[in-house]
């Protein structure tokens, strides 16, 4: 088949493309051809950061396609279903970025007919982890969110009716993209005094502004976590605040398949809206890595199959 890959990390000059063999489902797996393949921040994070390893890496871990075979234990009805796919690369070398993926069943969700594989490859980790981001214990009417990326922009529209989602946005474009959601743009000079749920990438820069606007009972859900980050846990602690620190890789299976619940339940809905897309084949894979790197937001796809 033909894939992306890297054995060492760098710059995005590191990512290769070229031939690599077939891989095997395993037990419990599915064989996915490939259509799109979606790359988000943890991929060229992960492709930049690291110990040189030696060890070859497909890189991407969200993607849709096709179930081309399954291993054993899983019925070959399977066979011949659209999917999107998440958690891809995550521990295991055989990423999207190539034109077949082997994953364990939880990880090839149905796609409706009418949602298209180009959409179902911005599903996994921007909208699994807004499902989860969202799966707070009392309902929350008003959400903060720092950005109208992927993530921002998943939570504006996984929250359910009446929750009011403020995306801290930094330029006129984002804003338009936020209102186009249902969403509401804000500065951060013009936060919302009560707050039930923040999402943030980047307390060390974020949390000052928002610390104090927490309402009794609300929560915060770390989607990044800077060395050194100190939390005001026990001002926190007075007004009964939940800090939940969210790894999209490691959720219970419990939890996960909540959380693919709640995308699936969108999805009958209504097809999933993103920052606008850029699309790169799979010979600019590189590029495709350069350009998500940039300020955006923009989702960046790599088509591989299509369709
Ligand atoms: N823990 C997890 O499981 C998990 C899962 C998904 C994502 N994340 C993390 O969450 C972050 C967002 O992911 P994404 O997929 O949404 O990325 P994305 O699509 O690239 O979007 C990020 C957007 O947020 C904006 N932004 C970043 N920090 C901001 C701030 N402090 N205030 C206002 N806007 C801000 C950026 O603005 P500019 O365009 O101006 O740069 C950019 O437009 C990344 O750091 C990612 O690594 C974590």
């Amino acid at each position: 088949m033909r894939a992306a890959w890297y054995t060492e990390h760098g710059p995005p000059e590191v990512l290769t493309v070229g031939e690599q063999p077939d891989p095997r489902p395993g037990v419990g797996e599915v064989r996915v051809k490939v259509g799109w393949s979606g790359v988000n921040p943890v991929d060229w994070k992960s492709r930049g950061r690291g110990r040189a390893s030696g060890r070859l890496q497909i890189p991407h871990h969200d993607g849709a396609g096709v179930v081309e075979s399954v291993g054993e234990g899983v019925p070959s009805t399977l066979v011949g279903q659209r999917v999107w796919v998440h958690g891809a690369a995550h521990r295991r070398a055989g990423g999207t970025a190539a034109e077949l993926t082997c994953v364990p069943l939880a990880h090839a969700v149905p796609l409706p007919d009418d949602v298209s594989l180009r959409d179902g490859a911005c599903l996994g980790v921007p909208f699994l982890t807004a499902a989860r981001c969202l799966d707070v214990e009392e309902p929350a009417a008003s959400v903060l969110v720092f950005g109208a990326g992927a993530v921002g922009s998943a939570v504006v529209q996984l929250a359910g009716p009446g929750v009011r989602v403020h995306c801290v946005v930094r330029r006129e474009e984002q804003a338009v993209h936020v209102r186009a959601l249902g969403g509401i743009p804000v500065t951060l000079d013009s936060l919302p005094d009560r707050i039930d749920l923040v999402v943030d990438a980047d307390p060390s820069e974020d949390l000052p502004h928002y610390a104090e606007r927490l309402a009794r009972g609300g929560s915060v859900a770390l989607i990044g976590a800077p060395a050194g980050l100190e939390l005001p846990l026990r001002r926190w602690m007075a007004n009964n605040v939940t800090v939940r620190s969210v790894l999209v890789f490691t959720l219970s299976d419990r939890v996960l398949s909540r959380c693919v619940d709640t995308v699936s339940a969108l999805l009958r809905r209504q097809p999933p809206a993103t920052p606008p897309v850029e699309v790169y084949g799979l010979d600019e894979v590189a590029a495709a890595h350069a350009r998500a790197e940039s300020p955006g937001p923009r989702k960046v796809l790599v088509e591989v199959g299509g369709g």
